[in-house]
């Protein structure tokens, strides 16, 4: 970024004279698109901030500790929040709680609040730690913390002129333009009037001052020798402007909720963010433009967000170098090696260029509560007890996000169960009907789980993670045809649930539903006969509690299902500006194997185990062929055209690859004792043939939470 000096400029009218008089380097109208948040202006203004030792402040808030005392929190053994003071001993997330007393004594563990198996409510137990085998992890309260944390910084911003997106369970971005634009005019009325000539092209006057009070902020130096000495520029005024905002939200959280955080001022989201993590805990950095140079050249570029991960990686092997400066030397073509999307983007990201915007409205998506077993778990019954933990979990956060005011609420219900390298998924449509309930929910979800029972080797069972995506704005209960639709199109995909595994194994084959399931027709060994018994239970109880709603509604029949067009979107570049470039590849079976789309072209319809196996199939069937004879619906995320009675579908296979990278995120909480098995990729099974399982058949990896915000700590730690 070049020196922001004033120079000489002015409009091709002016005389000689007029000419001499010094300008600032910005025109009216990069000024006045402040007030309307352009990413294209270089006056823009945004922050980040992210609270400091998050879950380990939570603690001392909660209970009240002296702030100085070394305290981090424990899962299980393992540490998975460390507050400023401990740290001070060495102490990191990968070390043992034991090892960390050893080298800090004084050190106050508090183990994170769990779910007690048969619990209605999470609790911070006495000695949870031992009960890795019968208890679940809660973060619930630390969820509740970053609400208020949320609402706090959203108080303590003008009404009207505020833009704050939630970025993680502890991070904000803040798009703080418009408001520093009215602070802008307040402070110099002489912005505010017409620009010369009434051309929104001339440049602004210089800016009357020499000297800006940066106060206690910590700003990023130059790096040029005269860069102290230039006079301040209009893009230094407004980050001081919005440095002075920033200082006072995090007063606001502070003083309120007793909270510190670090912030970074920058002119976009990229540089905000690494902004406050420059300085750690409690303070703010400032970024000028005339620093961003200096600033990213001493960086890591593994260290900018969406470069944290696999393509950081693949850039550094093939690069040789993980540093800013050194990758600035290869040209755009060189970069392009990436693909032409991918190197373009790079390109101008170690620059500091970095348009995209700060997004408010970005709700949640999905909810998830899982667990691993150790050890694992073998029958129904206990199946069903922690499902009842689930669901409790699940519907406590829905019932947050105003499912009883039926603001919002989920479409679907996702069990995903996992025995060794095998993941099995079932998936079903929750009727909008009606109110929901944890009695609905609790329903569907043992009905998802005997499902997989009946369909046999279930047990023993590693992992279950339960699941609910697609949320939709309520519905209010009218029996209009909206609502008749809906149901019609839940009944059916009710009555073929065994086929609708979100697991993107649905063969698009026809399948007729007298056919049955073998497995099922011959039964389990006798062994098994208890747990299968109960299971088949519950398969009829809840068919029977659903069949009045079937017959009410469209017959099910014959119609293929067309799984979700995943080559098709795999086929188009992607440009790393969303998760999907890493999740694509270790998604739920994101690549058809041969052997697949030969088990896919068999009729009649494959038992169970093929869809347990079967990766998602590529639609056979060219999509231009039904372009021309259906209504279609753009997919804003793979960038395409479906069918559009393929859409609820097609919805169900993005909350599938959430849930995936949500799952990984699940386990990165769980980080001890089995962390070396998840870490440690395990084949799928060749001699099965079926392609890869669900998830790619391990379970580890980086992945995205299930709230909106902790989806984005994939960006990278700074520290
Ligand atoms: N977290 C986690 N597992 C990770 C990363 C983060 O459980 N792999 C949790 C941490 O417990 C943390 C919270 O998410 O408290 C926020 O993470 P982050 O901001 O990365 O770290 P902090 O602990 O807040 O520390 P810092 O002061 O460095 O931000
Ligand atoms: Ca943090
Ligand atoms: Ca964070």
């Amino acid at each position: 970024m070049s020196s922001p000096a004033p120079f000489f400029a002015s409009s091709p009218l002016s005389i000689t004279s007029q000419r001499r008089t010094p300008k600032s380097r910005f025109t009216y109208k990069q000024l006045h698109q402040l007030k309307s948040y352009s990413p294209q202006t270089p006056l823009r203004v945004i922050a980040h901030v992210d609270l400091d030792a998050f879950y380990a402040q939570c603690e001392t808030v909660r209970l009240n500790i002296d702030p100085s005392k070394p305290l981090a929190v424990q899962q299980w053994q393992g540490l998975i929040a460390i507050n400023y003071p401990a740290r001070a001993y060495g102490l990191s997330r990968h070390v043992t709680s034991t090892e960390a007393l050893k080298a800090c004594p004084e050190l106050i563990l508090q183990h994170v609040a769990t779910w007690k198996e048969g619990d209605e409510k999470w609790a911070y137990h006495e000695e949870a730690f031992k009960h890795i085998a019968t208890h679940k992890v809660s973060l619930d309260p630390y969820r509740m913390e970053s609400r208020k944390i949320l609402k706090c910084i959203k108080e303590s911003l003008p009404e009207k002129e505020q833009r704050v997106e939630k970025a993680s369970i502890d991070e904000v971005f803040m798009d703080l333009s418009a408001q520093v634009y009215t602070i802008l005019l307040e402070r110099y009325p002489e912005l505010g009037g017409p620009p010369p000539y009434d051309d929104p092209s001339e440049y602004l006057p210089i800016v009357p001052t020499t000297v800006l009070d940066w106060k206690a902020d910590a700003l990023v130096e130059t790096g040029e020798e005269d860069g102290e000495v230039k006079d301040p520029d209009w893009d230094d005024v407004c980050l001081v402007i919005a440095s002075e905002i920033v200082r006072d939200v995090r007063a606001q959280v502070k003083e309120q909720l007793g909270y510190t955080c670090s912030g970074g001022i920058a002119k976009n989201k990229m540089i905000a963010k690494l902004g406050s993590g420059y300085k750690k805990p409690n303070q703010q950095t400032v970024i000028r433009n005339r620093a961003v140079k200096h600033f990213l050249g001493e960086m890591k570029f593994t260290k900018i967000r969406m470069l944290g991960g696999k393509l950081g990686d693949e850039a550094v092997a093939m690069f040789g170098t993980d540093k800013v400066r050194e990758l600035l030397e290869q040209p755009l073509e060189q970069l392009k090696r990436l693909g032409d999307d991918t190197g373009s983007w790079l390109y101008n990201t170690i620059r500091g260029e970095d348009h995209s915007e700060v997004n408010p409205g970005t709700q949640i998506k999905s909810m998830l509560s899982a667990k691993s077993f150790r050890p694992a778990i073998n029958s129904f019954d206990q199946g069903v007890r922690w499902l009842r933990i689930f669901v409790a979990d699940i519907f406590s956060r829905c019932v947050e996000e105003g499912v009883l005011e039926n603001k919002r609420r989920p479409k679907t219900i996702n069990l995903h169960h996992r025995q060794g390298a095998q993941t099995k998924s079932r998936q079903s449509p929750i009727p909008q009907g009606k109110p929901l309930s944890e009695v609905v929910l609790f329903d569907l979800a043992k009905n998802l789980l005997a499902q997989i029972v009946v369909d046999g080797r279930a047990w023993p069972c590693a992992n279950l993670s339960l699941s609910v995506g697609g949320f939709e704005d309520g519905i209010t209960n009218n029996k209009g045809i909206g609502g008749f639709l809906v149901r019609g199109e839940e009944a059916k995909a009710m009555m073929s649930n065994n086929r609708s595994s979100i697991s993107g194994s649905e063969p698009p084959a026809k399948r007729r539903r007298t056919k049955g399931n073998i497995k099922s027709f011959f039964g389990p060994p006798s062994k098994e006969r208890k747990d299968f018994d109960a299971a088949r239970a519950v398969l009829k109880a809840h068919q029977e509690s659903t069949r009045e709603e079937e017959d009410d509604n469209e017959e099910p029949d014959d119609e293929e299902f067309s799984a979700p067009p995943l080559e098709e979107s795999k086929a188009k570049p992607m440009t790393p500006t969303t998760n999907r470039h890493e999740s694509m590849d270790d998604s739920f079976g994101a690549r058809t194997s041969p052997s697949a789309q030969l088990q896919i072209k068999a009729e009649p319809l494959p038992t169970q185990e093929l869809r347990d196996h079967t990766p998602h199939p590529i639609k056979q069937q060219p999509y231009q062929l039904y372009q021309k004879k259906i209504d279609t619906f753009f997919c804003d995320k793979c960038n395409i055209h479906l069918p559009i009675t393929d859409r609820s579908e097609h919805d169900d296979y993005h909350v599938a690859l959430d849930l995936s990278r949500e799952m990984r995120q699940e386990e990165r909480n769980q980080p001890l004792p089995t962390s070396a098995v998840k870490k440690t990729p395990v084949a799928p099974k060749p001699s099965r043939g079926r392609g890869r399982p669900p998830g790619g058949g391990n379970g580890s990896g980086s992945g995205r939470a299930v709230e909106k915000g902790q989806a984005k700590l994939v960006f990278g730690r700074q520290s």
